[in-house]
């Protein structure tokens, strides 16, 4: 909103469905938009279940109705992509959420309200009717509710009015026939940035914040909650008293700016590179052209203002190129991500690995009682592939948790624990109620994302970005392979002092340096997978099994094929094989097994003759040159030998191309499967 020069409403219709686009990634069932019409006077919302190309077409045909050419330069434009939580995906559920048919209010919300029930209760006796199934249209009404009975509010001071009565987590944008030209967003729980194109430098790279309350006896804004002011199955919302703000706005000062309000930096990048991270319970709004920020309480241990932030993302790294989707562009870009992730932190001559994110409390990580690493999907997976590496480096106790079941299981958690959450996106919800469990029992909190600026990132005392660049493809690759030789590089800094460890550290350090070249010679197995994939795409199953380092690439290379081919697969444990799974083995059932010359080499072999025992013919990945090994393979495929405790960055690739190379021969929707998102914020 507020563009530097007049835009049409094509211009901007087409930014906010590019936009959208961009954001295609994090997956969705329906997309909307809503834009003021030409006079100010009322708005047009365009809404769509499927696909954003279907609300594209659709908009695209109302040329006429929506008024493309005309011009303006202060306009409010909000558009969504929704993944239903409340109601099934269709029209009337997608956003934006109306107040009522004249469009008084509108929002777009990502998140969920857990209190909406209550809230809607209220709505209902007030005489509201709701058309959708969505907790969000409790939002857009409830705003209308206060602005009637409040008519000299301020946009805002209605929002920061509506956030007090919710519960829950989200991220919101709001416009308004009321309040032309003016936009206002908040966030809690759910990310939400505010991106600024400047035509010349901007005054200040700080943006200060305005209190309704100066309350600096208050410790945090969760002590400050009363939960009196819930509505609570109570049925009434009490009405707060009203700001006592006496500065309206805190302008930016350059006046000639343009604002974006995304919850993902890959929305805006292509317009602008300086963004500022809302924090919960910020209250952002734009209003003639000034951007301020405004938060209902002052409290003790928090920052007065935001810093405005230039990422250093390009918007090539958020394209596909020559690639057929983004996952195969990430796949194949591992040779120089992985580099990325050890660029200026391992020296390869002297040994010396340094991580600037955690190193002033190396000191405290050293007494430690234990090590957890807690994730979900194939974060998780990233904490069992390097488990066995840091017990043996660090020699502490390493647990490695699903951060669902860690939650519900209340697990103990001591303020002598270290506890690393590890999370591509930084915003995984289960993740971040984890860290938050976590940090409140006084527990030492690393965050290892690839996400600047992340929830997780900020909320966690010190971390790792894995600098793996942005990954767009739903099913996560690149992220893995540099979130594994992040926990190998935090290994490398614990066992630095330990002399009986330097040999083993100086091996894994060559590994790492040989890495590079390594995985480019795995990629040149494409074709051979591919022919692999033929030979299996059309089976409704397929066990991957293996042990010790390499369990972990069973697990993961599963969830991959799950994911992308809606194909059956189950990681097996090789120890395991008798308990069980070795029922399912016949001449049919497809097998592939990860045979390496590592120390569980003679009990892997055990396995395999157990599979070929029972007229399995299995495919094997194994080490190039190893022939005994490809003797009893029905199958192989050949990759280069590492470090055991690095082999699995190398054999997971193999896995990754598999479950590409199945998904497109199925038909599948590589980038974005069914049912699943890039970034689940909801728990
Ligand atoms: C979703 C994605 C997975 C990802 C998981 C954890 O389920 O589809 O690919 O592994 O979330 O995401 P995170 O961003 O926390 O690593």
């Amino acid at each position: 909103l507020n563009y530097l020069t007049p835009k049409t409403r094509r211009e901007i219709l087409e930014l906010l469905v590019n936009g959208l686009k961009r954001l295609e990634y994090r997956g969705y069932d329906s997309a909307g938009v809503a834009l003021d019409s030409p006079d100010g006077k009322d708005m047009a919302i365009v809404k769509k279940s499927g696909k954003v190309k279907a609300l594209e077409d659709e908009i695209f045909s109302k040329e006429k109705t929506l008024d493309f050419d005309s011009s303006t330069d202060c306009h409010v434009g909000i558009a969504h992509t929704r993944w239903a939580t409340h109601g099934v995906p269709s029209e009337i559920n997608s956003h934006p959420q109306r107040s009522d048919v004249n469009h008084s209010f509108v929002v777009v919300h990502n998140g969920i309200v857990t209190n909406y029930k209550d809230v809607k209760l209220f709505l209902e006796k007030k005489g509201f009717h709701f058309e959708s199934d969505t907790d969000t249209e409790v939002i857009a009404k409830l705003v209308l509710h206060l602005y009637t009975q409040h008519p000299t509010y301020s946009f805002r001071e209605l929002v920061e009015q509506v956030i007090q009565q919710l519960e829950g987590a989200f991220a919101l944008c709001f416009k308004s026939k009321h309040f032309p030209g003016e936009c206002v967003a908040t966030r809690r729980g759910s990310p939400l940035l505010v991106g600024i194109k400047a035509k010349t430098r901007l005054a200040t790279d700080h943006v200060p914040i305005l209190y309704s309350k100066d309350d600096t006896s208050i410790k945090s804004d969760a002590e400050a909650q009363n939960p009196d002011h819930r509505p609570h199955g109570r049925g009434e919302i009490p009405i707060l008293p009203r700001s006592d703000s006496t500065a309206e706005f805190q302008p930016l000062e350059d006046k000639e700016v343009e604002y974006f309000f995304a919850s993902d930096a890959s929305a805006v990048i292509e317009h602008t590179n300086r963004v500022i991270f809302l924090e919960d319970d910020d209250v952002a709004a734009v209003k003639e052209g000034s951007l301020s920020i405004h938060r209902l309480r002052r409290t003790l241990d928090e920052s007065h203002s935001r810093e405005i932030i230039t990422l250093k993302m390009e918007i090539q790294q958020i394209m596909k190129g020559n690639y057929s989707y983004f996952m195969q562009k990430e796949i194949f870009e591992q040779p120089e991500s992985v580099v990325n992730t050890m660029r200026g932190r391992l020296n390869f001559e002297t040994g010396s690995v340094v991580l600037g994110g955690i190193k002033d409390y190396i000191p405290e990580i050293r007494r430690c009682r234990r090590l957890m690493l807690i994730g979900c999907g194939t974060s998780y997976h990233s904490a069992i592939a390097t488990r066995q590496l840091l017990e043996e480096l660090t020699e502490l106790p390493v647990m490695v948790e699903l951060a669902s079941d860690f939650l519900d299981r209340n697990t103990p958690v001591f303020r002598d624990d270290v506890c690393f959450f590890i999370s591509q996106s930084g915003e995984t919800a289960d993740t971040l109620m984890a860290l938050r469990y976590c940090k409140n029992r006084g527990a030492l909190i690393v965050g290892i994302t690839n996400t600047v600026g992340s929830s997780i990132c900020r909320e966690s005392h010190c971390g790792v970005h894995i600098n793996a660049g942005p990954e767009i493809g739903v099913a996560s690759t690149k992220a893995y392979t540099s979130q594994f030789i992040s926990l190998v590089l935090f290994a490398l800094v614990l066992s630095e002092d330990r002399i009986s460890l330097q040999s083993r550290r100086a091996e894994i350090i060559k590994g790492l340096e040989n890495l590079q070249e390594q995985i480019r010679e795995v990629l040149k197995l494409d074709d051979e997978v591919l022919a692999l994939a033929k030979d299996l795409y059309q089976h409704k199953s397929l066990l991957i099994m293996g042990r010790g380092f390499n369990f972990a690439t069973c697990l993961e290379g599963a969830l991959k094929v799950k994911e992308l081919t809606y194909m059956h697969s189950e990681g097996i444990m090789a120890g395991e094989l008798k308990h069980g799974p070795l029922a399912l083995v016949d001449k049919n059932m497809p097998v592939l097994m990860i045979i390496m010359r590592d120390p569980v080499y003679v009990k892997c072999m055990n396995a395999v003759q157990q599979v070929t025992a029972r007229e399995g013919r299995p495919i094997v990945i194994c080490e190039k040159g190893d022939t005994e090994t490809q003797s009893y393979a029905f199958k192989s495929l050949e990759i280069p030998r590492t470090v055991d405790c690095l082999q699995g960055i190398l054999t997971v690739i193999p896995m990754q191309l598999l479950s590409y190379h199945i998904a497109v021969l199925r038909g599948c929707n590589v980038d974005c499967p069914r049912n699943l998102a890039k970034s689940v914020t909801v728990e």
